[in-house]
């Protein structure tokens, strides 16, 4: 099975945007954070959510199907590729069934608001906590191409609250926050 080192190497060979990079290693932090919390593997898991969006710079209209193609070619596991293809069960017709599915789903939405919401603190994600972000979600106007609902949906898939959920991914994206530059020192500078 091929490692995080080759999944990383794909990702920048398919991925320009470094936007959806920090997307992606966003929700690979969020996933892998799951696993020990979901029983699942962390490195399986983990992949997951690093190649969720691997072809949707380059392939849009048939995203996850090129990269699922892809990735089976080159043995990644069933459980990693069919999470994949049900982050979009709208498109592909897999609907969320293992763990693995649901907590993908739930991480995708909430990762991307709560990077969001780092960039507007100054401090980022140093002192935040559920509050902060649950007061961007009342906020129509914040981040509006996230859907209210697709967060809720995903909450209510993992059977959480709101928000420990947030906590959770708050906890998550701590782990790489460096790498996702939303520290305070990085957003002053
Ligand atoms: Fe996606
Ligand atoms: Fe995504």
């Amino acid at each position: 099975m091929p490692g995080r080192q080759e999944a990383v190497a794909l990702l920048e060979e398919w991925v320009g945007n470094k936007g959806l990079r920090k997307h992606m290693y966003a929700v690979e932090a969020a996933v892998r954070y799951y696993a020990p919390l979901r029983g699942g593997d962390e490195d399986i898991w983990g992949l997951a959510g690093l190649l969720h969006d691997l072809d949707w710079e380059k392939h849009p209209e048939e995203h996850p199907l090129t990269a699922v193609a892809q990735l089976r070619e080159e043995g990644y596991p069933e459980e990693v590729l069919h999470a994949i293809l049900a982050h979009r069960a709208d498109f592909t017709g897999v609907e969320p069934e293992s763990e693995l599915d649901k907590v993908l789903i739930a991480c995708d939405e909430l990762s991307g608001f709560v990077y969001a919401t780092c960039l507007v603190r100054p401090n980022g994600i140093d002192d935040m906590k559920p509050k902060s972000v649950t007061k961007k979600l009342k906020d129509k106007t914040f981040a509006a191409g996230v859907s209210r609902d697709e967060v809720q949906k995903g909450v209510d898939l993992i059977g959480l609250e709101r928000v420990e959920h947030i906590q959770n991914i708050i906890n998550a994206l701590r782990t790489v926050a460096d790498q996702l530059q939303i520290r305070g020192e990085d957003l002053q500078s």
